[in-house]
C-alpha cells in the first residue's frame, strides 16, 4: 500500500505543462498499428493505460519504438496483424479493451482479452451487442458480459447502431469494426461523445462523417476501407489531467497558475464551461489548432466558486472530470446538482459511490442520487484519510482537495495515478506544495 500525505498550501504559482491526452494517445497507437507506413507520435502519454495498448499491438507483431522524443509505430496495414501467442493483457484500460475489440473483430485469428480486477468487472455487453450484430464472434468467458473476452474470426457487415449510451468507447469500437465490414456502418448516440476517433480516422485516410441532429443526438458514419496511411501526430495535453491543476489554482487562495497545452476539443471542454459557470477566473492566453484538435494555454487565478447544475448533453463532455468538479462544488457557495450521469457507475470504480465516500469523510454535505449527486457547498473540507479504491481520478481529485482542506490528508494507494498521469505528484511539488 502506498500512502501520500497532502498538506494545505498557500499560493500555487508558476506554470504546468499538461501531458498528452490519453484518448488520443491510445488511438494513435491503434490507428498507427493498422495503417501502412510509419506513424510518428510526439507528446504521447506514457501512462500505464497507453502502455497496455502498446503491449497489445506489439504482441500482434507491430514494431513500436519508444524514442526519447517520440513514439514510432511501424504499421502493418489493415490486415497485417498476427495472432498473439497468449492472452492480451489490457490492464486497467477500458479504452484499450473496447476499442481493440472493434479492430480484433475484423481479424482472421482469434484473441483473448483480459485485465485487472476493476477492468474485468466493467460492462462489455455494450460493445459485444453491436459488434456481434455486425457478424463478430465475441463471448464473455465467464458468461457475465465482462472480460475476459474471446474474439473469434467473423465476416463483418455494416450496420446502423442506435447506441443507448453516449459513449465514445462504444462508438469507436463500432466505427473501427466498420473499417473491416462489407457496406457502410453508422452509430447514433443520444448525445455527442468525444470525437477523436472520427477526426483521427479522417486524418489516416478513412471516409468518415458526422451528422449533428437538432435534437442533440449525433450520428457518425464510416465506409469500409482498403488501407489507412501512417501520420505524424502531436498529441495535445489532456484536459482531464489539466482539470486537477486548474481546480488546484481555483481552490487554493493566492494562486496564479499558467496551465499550458490544454486540449480544448469541444467534445471534451465541458469542464472549462462549468468552471466559468461556477465563477472561475480563467484567461485564455493563447489558442492553436492542429489535426482538428484545439489546444490552449490558460491562466488560472484563485476564485470564489458558486454552485451550478450540470446535466444532459454536457455530461459526456466532462464525464471524467466529475470527481474533481464534485470536490470544487464542496468548496463552493451554494448547491451543485449533477444529473444524467449514471455512466459514472461503470468507470474504473462506481464514481457516484467513491466520490460520495471521499467527500463524506472530509465532512462535505453530499447526497448520492441514481444518476449523479447533490452537493451543498460549505466553503471548506477537513483533511482525512481517503481511499483511492485504486481509481486514478479519485486519487487525484482528493489530492487537490487536500491542498485546500483544513489539516492533513492521506491518499491511500496513490500510485494508481500512474494509469493516466505518472508525473502528477512530481508536478504538484514543482508548483509549490
Ligand atoms: C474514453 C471515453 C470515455 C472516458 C474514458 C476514455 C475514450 O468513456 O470515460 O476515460 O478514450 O474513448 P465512455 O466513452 O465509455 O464514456
Amino acid at each position: 500500500m502506498n500512502v501520500r500525505t497532502i498538506r494545505p498550501v498557500k499560493g500555487l504559482k508558476g506554470e504546468v505543462t499538461i501531458p498528452g491526452d490519453k484518448s488520443i494517445s491510445h488511438r494513435s497507437i491503434m490507428l498507427g498499428s493498422i495503417a501502412l507506413g510509419t506513424t510518428e507520435i510526439t507528446h504521447f502519454l506514457e501512462g500505464a493505460d497507453c502502455l497496455s495498448t502498446i503491449d497489445c499491438f506489439r504482441r500482434m507483431g507491430v514494431e513500436i519504438e519508444r524514442k526519447p522524443s517520440c513514439i514510432l509505430v511501424h504499421g502493418k496495414g489493415l490486415r497485417g496483424l498476427t495472432a498473439p501467442a497468449s492472452t492480451l493483457n489490457v490492464g486497467n484500460s477500458g479504452t484499450t479493451t473496447r476499442l481493440i475489440s472493434g479492430i480484433l473483430s475484423g481479424q482472421n485469428f482469434a484473441t483473448t482479452l483480459s485485465g485487472d480486477a476493476s477492468l474485468n468487472s466493467r460492462p462489455m455487453k455494450r460493445i459485444m451487442t453491436p459488434l456481434n450484430s455486425m457478424g463478430a464472434h465475441i463471448t464473455s468467458l465467464n458468461d457475465n458480459d465482462c472480460a475476459p473476452l474471446r474474439i473469434e474470426p467473423g465476416e463483418l457487415h455494416g450496420i446502423h447502431y442506435q447506441s443507448p449510451v453516449a459513449s465514445a468507447q462504444v462508438k469507436s469500437a463500432v466505427l473501427l469494426a466498420g473499417l473491416y465490414a462489407e457496406g457502410p456502418t453508422s452509430v447514433t448516440e443520444p448525445a455527442l461523445s468525444r470525437n477523436h476517433t472520427e477526426l483521427m480516422l479522417q486524418g489516416f485516410g478513412a471516409c468518415v462523417a458526422t451528422d449533428l441532429h437538432t435534437d442533440g443526438t449525433a450520428t457518425a458514419h464510416v465506409e469500409p476501407c482498403k488501407e489507412l496511411f501512417g501520420q505524424q501526430i502531436c498529441v495535445p495535453g489532456d484536459i482531464s489531467s489539466a482539470a486537477y491543476f486548474i481546480a488546484a489554482a481555483l481552490l487554493v487562495p493566492g494562486s496564479e497558475l499558467l496551465v499550458r497545452n490544454v486540449g480544448t476539443n469541444f467534445t471534451r471542454a465541458g469542464f472549462l464551461k462549468v468552471c466559468k459557470d461556477m465563477g472561475a477566473d480563467i484567461e485564455t492566453v493563447s489558442q492553436t489548432f492542429e489535426g482538428g484538435e484545439g489546444r490552449a494555454d490558460l491562466l488560472v487565478r484563485h476564485s470564489r466558486l458558486k454552485g451550478t447544475v450540470i446535466e444532459g448533453d454536457t455530461i459526456p463532455t466532462l464525464i471524467d472530470e466529475i470527481p474533481m468538479i464534485a470536490v470544487m462544488a464542496a468548496f463552493a457557495e451554494g448547491q451543485t446538482v449533477i444529473k444524467d450521469a449514471a455512466e459514472l457507475k461503470v468507470k474504473e470504480t462506481n464514481r457516484i459511490d467513491t466520490v460520495t465516500a471521499g467527500l463524506k469523510t472530509m465532512g462535505a454535505d453530499i447526497t448520492p442520487t441514481d444518476d449523479g449527486m447533490i452537493i451543498e457547498g460549505t466553503g471548506h473540507l477537513g483533511g482525512a484519510s481517503i481511499q483511492s479504491y485504486l481509481d486514478h481520478r479519485i486519487a487525484m481529485a482528493f489530492s487537490i482537495a487536500g491542498l485546500a482542506a483544513d489539516g492533513e490528508t492521506q491518499i491511500i494507494d496513490s500510485q494508481c495515478v500512474d494509469v493516466s498521469y505518472p508525473e502528477f505528484y512530481a508536478t504538484l511539488n514543482l508548483i509549490g506544495i
